[in-house]
Order: structure tokens, then sequence, then C-alpha cells
């Protein structure tokens, strides 16, 4: 039997609002949130996230941030939400929700062998597997108390359980960032953790994949997937997400594809 997603007031989180996927999420899960439910969408891209924002219903408070996730310090990170939560307490919110969907897929053109600039090691690892895990910290301990429901989902890849030449840093970012969200769901019995994997889906980042990658393989299977029609929009892997989150016929910290039977 589907139930709804959420339910009551709702604080949604979502990082990497800007476009693609976590635009599409933002737009879909706030249309479905009740009356003063609340709504955080960071990102870089200021212009971007106001447009969204004026774009999501009046009943809801919505606050956008611009800030790079790959060099915010953990007490940005928590003056952020607590500057969003203004005079309200966490415990006015009955079900809290965040959405870890911040990407980037580094350097496409080296080998793993390549891959020896512990610089861009560390600028990839901060952005996609370090700021998540600081940020989740963060969001439990200011929504802490045991009445607040939790929903975590983190946007993974197939790349996150299968290796693909050329994508080193990707594939082994998504990997140890699943991994994370794993450990913390065997922690937390009590939060529902989704590692939701989209398919893939016509945004900015499949465009760089196309364009930058290495290996000339993969470049003609991904060409091929776009020529076939294979390649999905945000709007059919989000209605999916949403999907599989109504449904719940998944343990919490499973790894769920956008082609899983549900
Ligand atoms: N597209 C696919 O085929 C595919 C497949 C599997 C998984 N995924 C995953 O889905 C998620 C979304 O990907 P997408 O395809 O929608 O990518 P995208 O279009 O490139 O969007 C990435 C988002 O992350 C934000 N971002 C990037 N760097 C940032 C930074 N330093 N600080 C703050 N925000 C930053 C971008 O906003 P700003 O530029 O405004 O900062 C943008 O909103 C990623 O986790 C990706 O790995 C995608």
């Amino acid at each position: 039997m589907t139930s709804k997603m959420f339910s009551g007031k709702v604080f949604l989180l979502v990082t990497g609002a800007s476009q693609g996927i976590g635009r599409k999420i933002a737009e879909i899960f706030a249309s479905t949130l009740e009356i003063d439910s609340q709504v955080l969408l960071l990102a870089r891209n200021l212009e971007n996230l106001k447009e969204i924002s004026n774009q999501l219903s009046k009943h809801l408070t919505v606050n956008v941030e611009s800030v790079d996730l790959s060099k915010a310090t953990a007490k940005e990170l928590k003056d952020i939400i607590v500057n969003s939560l203004g005079s309200k307490k966490a415990n006015q919110f009955n079900e809290v929700v965040i959405v870890h969907n911040v990407g980037s897929v580094g350097n496409v053109s080296q080998s793993t062998v390549e891959m020896t600039n512990y610089d861009l090691w560390t600028e990839y690892y901060n952005l996609n597997v370090f700021g998540p895990a600081v940020l989740n910290g963060i969001f439990m301990e200011l929504f802490q108390e045991e009445t607040i429901k939790k929903h975590v989902i983190n946007i993974t890849s197939l790349c996150g359980i299968q290796p693909f030449k050329s994508l080193g840093y990707y594939c082994s970012g998504k990997a140890a960032r699943e991994m994370y969200f794993k450990v913390f769901a065997e922690e937390h019995p009590n939060v529902n953790v989704l590692n939701y994997s989209p398919g893939p889906v016509e945004t900015k980042m499949f465009q760089t994949i196309i364009e930058d990658v290495g290996d000339v393989e993969l470049k003609t299977q991904f060409q091929n997937k776009r020529k076939n029609n294979q390649v999905l929009t945000t709007d059919q892997t989000t209605k999916r997400l949403v999907e599989v989150l109504s449904k719940k016929n998944y343990k919490s910290g499973d790894h769920v594809d956008y082609r899983d039977e549900l």
C-alpha cells in the first residue's frame, strides 16, 4: 500500500538544489508538504536558488543560502540551519528530511594511476564525502529529539557499487559516502535512511561525463544511452524516488536503484 512520504509539519533541507536532480527534488518534495512546513535549499548559484524559491508554495517558509559546500566549516553549516529556523524550535517539526544530493564527478580524464595530486583528492572528498557526513551529523544534533521523525536520503549512484574506468574520484567517493550512510543507518535504527541511485539522468553532470570522460569505451556507452533515449529526465527519477519513499519497501540504509522492483 502506498502512503504519504512525510506528514505533519516538515523541515526539508536539500543540498545541490540549484539545478539538475536536486532542483527537481526540491520542487516535487516541497509540493507535497503541509502548510507551515519549512524548506532550506543550499548550493552556490543564488540566482537559481531564488528562482526556485519563488516557484514554491506560498504556504511554506523557504530559505536559500549560497554556500560552497566544499569549503564550508561545521560552524558555518550549523549557523545556516539555525538562522533558517529563526525563532522556531526544532521540536516544532513533526518530521525532518535531509537530502544529500550535492555532487560532482571530479576529473574524469585521469586514470587511477594519474590521480597523484593530494589537493585534487582533498577537494573532491571535501565536497562529496566529508561535507555530507559533517552536515548530516550537525543536522542530527540540531533535530535530536526522539519525537521528531527523521528521514535521510543520500543520492548515490551505480558508480558507488560498480567500478567504471576514468571515474576513480566519482566511484570511490560515491562508495565511501554510501557506506557512511549505511553505518549511520545501523547506528540509528529510528531514522529512515535511503541510498537512492537515480539512474542516468540528463543534467549538467551527465553532460560533463559525456564530454570529458577519458575512457573511449565508456564515452561511447554514455553517448549510446542518449542516442537510444535511455537517459532519464529529472522529473522521471524524482517521481520514482517519491514512489520508493512512499512504498517504503526497503530496509533502512539500503541502496535502491531507479530500475529496482519496488
Ligand atoms: N546525472 C546523473 O546521471 C546522475 C547519476 C547518478 C547519480 N547522480 C547524482 O545525483 C546528484 C545530483 O547530480 P546532478 O546530475 O543533478 O548534477 P548537477 O546538475 O551537476 O547538479 C549538482 C548540484 O550540486 C551543486 N554543487 C556542485 N558543487 C557545489 C559546491 N561546491 N557547493 C555547493 N553546491 C555545489 C550545484 O549547484 P551550484 O553549481 O549552484 O553550486 C548543483 O545544484 C549527485 O550526487 C550525482 O552524483 C547523478
